[in-house]
């Protein structure tokens, strides 16, 4: 059994806590909030207030990081010195120099360490990715990426709308794509961002920019009650992939349309779409590395950094 402890029992941790309990191979044993609140609906666990005495008292394998995004490296780093693998929410940090922090304790102490930047794990993302590499409908000349939605107000502290603690719209919720761009395609080799920001709103849109294509993407926390959504199309030479209110369709150039949502309607041919849950997939791979003794190569750490001095208008 795979003991593992989470910290920071608010809005992701419930993604996690189902994603954790549906593994076999896995205990999540242990839970630590500083609100006990949050900690009253699972009594069957071992409960912590004191992030110190769960790792005193636990004999933790993994750490499972759900905390406000401004203490995950921090936070990463208390548990690797004590020899527990890491995996934590994105994003890591807002500052690149961080990366080489938590990466360096992590390799000084033999332990795992990743940043669960789901979207790598999801798999309509993940088709893109294979069709981009594949070049199964030729090359790739542009896609449009989105995640709108409302100014959070459920955070803890509020902790979400201080750009000192979250980074507001920008590492939220456009890193998810950006984090995607660089994974896929690799660094774009430029950038243009306009940004329209108030007290109670943030947008964001951005281009970038590629050799032979260009990604335009936005996202928003808008001072309304405008409802999450998030998608993307792509544009290739022979066919169209668009991800829309949960739907992915393939619209090929010879009048084919495949509808990969609800692949039992029609047949798609060779293009599979696994039914999963990214946030469950995401655990499950970094509980594998762990159980192979194999370091999580899926999120690299050069990545990470890139997205980030990306985000902060920092050269490479
Ligand atoms: N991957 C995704 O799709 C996704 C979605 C939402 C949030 N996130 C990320 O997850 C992280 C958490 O976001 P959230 O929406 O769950 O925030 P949240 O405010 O709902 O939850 C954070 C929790 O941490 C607790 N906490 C704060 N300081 C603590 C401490 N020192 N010790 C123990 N507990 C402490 C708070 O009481 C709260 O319950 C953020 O970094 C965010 O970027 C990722």
């Amino acid at each position: 059994m795979i003991r593992v402890g989470l910290v920071g029992v608010g809005g992701i941790s419930g993604a996690h806590i189902p994603a954790w309990d549906g593994m076999e191979d896995v205990e999540l044993a242990a839970l630590c909030d500083i609100r006990k609140e949050c900690l009253e609906k699972y009594p069957d666990r071992h409960l912590y207030t004191d992030f110190e005495e769960m790792l005193d008292r636990e004999r933790l394998d993994i750490l499972d990081i759900c905390l406000p995004t401004y203490l995950h490296a921090d936070f990463a780093v208390r548990a690797m010195e004590r020899g527990i693998h890491v995996v934590t929410e994105k994003p890591v940090s807002l500052h690149a120099g961080d990366v080489e922090r938590v990466y360096s304790c992590a390799h000084r102490n033999h332990v795992n360490f990743m940043v669960a930047q789901v979207l790598r794990f999801w798999p309509e993302y993940e088709l893109i990715r294979e069709l981009y590499d594949s070049g199964k409908y030729g090359k790739l000349l542009s896609g449009t990426m989105s995640r709108l939605g409302n100014i959070p107000g459920w955070s803890w502290d509020n902790w979400m709308r201080d750009e000192a603690r979250s980074g507001l719209v920008p590492y939220d919720l456009h890193i998810h794509d950006l984090d995607f761009m660089v994974y896929a395609f690799g660094e774009p080799r430029k950038a243009v961002t306009h940004r329209s920001r108030r007290p109670d709103q943030d947008y964001l849109h951005a281009v970038y920019e590629y050799d032979g294509f260009f990604i335009s993407a936005e996202a928003s926390w808008y001072a309304a009650p405008y409802p999450f959504t998030a998608g993307f199309v792509f544009q290739f030479e022979r066919a169209v992939a668009a991800w829309q209110k949960g739907k992915l369709t393939i619209y090929e150039k010879d009048g084919n349309v495949l509808d990969l949502s609800s692949p039992s309607d029609k047949d798609t041919g060779s293009i599979q779409l696994p039914k999963s849950n990214a946030y469950a997939n995401e655990l499950r791979y970094f509980a594998d590395c762990v159980k192979a003794g194999r370091f999580p190569e899926k999120v690299k750490a050069e990545e990470l950094a890139c997205v980030i001095r990306i985000l902060n208008g920092e050269p490479a």
